[in-house]
């Protein structure tokens, strides 16, 4: 499958939140079947590809079993969006002045966030699912936490890993 130009914006260097959550909700409507066919499912861990990368924004497609879920993280200091395409996934997330929310993300489902949202993503359904996920600026490392109630205040962005590679429209 091949992401359009047209949805990814090559020139467009830095992305909004806004623009992030209009870019998987369309990625995800548009490429439902597809990514029916190319999605893997791996019992040992969680399965995830690169769509896309761009300057200014990459895009991933991960695929979650029941009882997958990843490590409390941040993006690093990136923006991020991710629609659910198939099945549902349980979000628990904080921003540093805030307590600790809980959302259950269904199919069609969107969540856009800026840089501050640290989270934790999860299938506690039982059946699979699949989302797909744009961050901006792209190749910004996440950053892990024991615990979402142990994320510090003050975070320093992290620089974009850019040194071996190359950045192209696919
Ligand atoms: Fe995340």
């Amino acid at each position: 499958m091949k992401v359009s130009e047209t949805l990814l914006h090559p020139t467009r260097v830095v992305w909004s939140v806004r623009q992030l959550r209009s870019l998987t909700r369309q990625v995800g409507s548009t490429f439902g079947h597809e990514f029916a066919e190319i999605a893997r499912y791996d019992p040992r861990s969680r399965w995830w590809t690169r769509l896309a990368l761009t300057e200014g924004v990459e895009l991933w497609l991960l695929s979650w079993l029941p009882g997958q879920a990843t490590p409390p993280h941040d993006h690093g200091g990136a923006a991020g969006s991710f629609t659910v395409v198939r099945g549902a996934l349980t979000e628990r997330y904080r921003y540093p002045d805030s307590g600790e929310h809980r959302g259950l993300r269904r199919a069609g489902e969107t969540v856009a966030f800026g840089a501050g949202r640290a989270h934790v993503v999860a299938n506690t359904s039982v059946e699979p699912a699949l989302s797909v996920h744009a961050y901006s600026p792209p190749l910004v490392p996440t950053r892990e936490y024991p615990s979402l109630a142990e994320i510090p205040a003050r975070r320093v962005a992290l620089p974009a890993r850019r040194g071996s590679v190359v950045v192209e429209v696919p």
